[in-house]
C-alpha cells in the first residue's frame, strides 16, 4: 500500500506549485513591462518584478524550514494564464487597449497567487508552522496589494484611453 498522503503532502505539493509560478512570472514580468505604453504600468511591473524575487527567496525559507530542497512542480495554471497574456501582447500590439489587456493578465496572475498563497498560509498554521505562515502572509500582502495597484491603474487613464 502506498503511504497515506497527507496535509504536508498537500502542503508541499503546493509549495512546488507556486515557486514554479513565481519563477515563471519573473520571466515574463519585463516581456509584459516592455510591452506596456504607460509609464505608471512600466514602473509596477518593474516593482512587482523586484518584489517576485523576494518572494521566491520567502518560498525557498520555507522550504528550507521542512528541511526539503526547493523544487519547482509544473504549473499548468501559470502556465496557461501567461500564454494568455503573450496572445494580448500579440493581438493588441500598438493599440489603445493594450495597457487595459496587460493590466487584466497581471490581475489574472495576481489572483492565481492570491489564491495559492492564501491556502498555503492556511495550512501553514494548521500544520502549526508558524514561521512558515508569517513568510507566506508577507508574500500574500504583496499580491494583494498589487492587485490593488493594477486596479487603481485600471481605474485610472489606462482604461479611458483604451476606451
Ligand atoms: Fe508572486
Ligand atoms: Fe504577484
Amino acid at each position: 500500500m502506498n503511504k497515506e498522503k497527507k496535509l504536508e503532502d498537500l502542503f508541499l505539493d503546493t509549495l512546488k506549485d507556486i515557486y514554479y509560478a513565481e519563477k515563471k512570472i519573473l520571466r515574463a514580468l519585463p516581456k509584459m513591462r516592455r510591452a506596456a505604453s504607460s509609464a505608471e504600468l512600466q514602473q509596477a511591473f518593474d516593482l512587482h518584478r523586484e518584489q517576485t524575487e523576494g518572494q521566491i527567496e520567502r518560498l525557498e525559507q520555507v522550504f528550507e524550514l521542512m528541511g526539503k530542497k526547493a523544487r519547482g512542480k509544473t504549473c499548468d495554471a501559470i502556465e496557461g494564464i501567461i500564454a494568455e497574456a503573450e496572445e494580448i501582447m500579440e493581438e493588441f500590439k500598438g493599440q489603445p487597449a493594450l495597457d487595459a489587456g496587460l493590466i487584466s493578465s497581471a490581475q489574472a496572475v495576481e489572483h492565481y497567487e492570491i489564491a495559492r498563497y492564501g491556502t498555503l498560509k492556511r495550512w501553514a498554521m494548521d500544520l502549526g508552522m508558524k514561521d512558515a505562515a508569517k513568510l507566506l502572509d508577507e508574500t500574500l500582502q504583496e499580491e494583494s496589494q498589487t492587485d490593488q495597484n493594477l486596479s487603481s491603474l485600471a481605474e485610472g487613464k489606462v482604461n479611458k484611453k483604451a476606451a
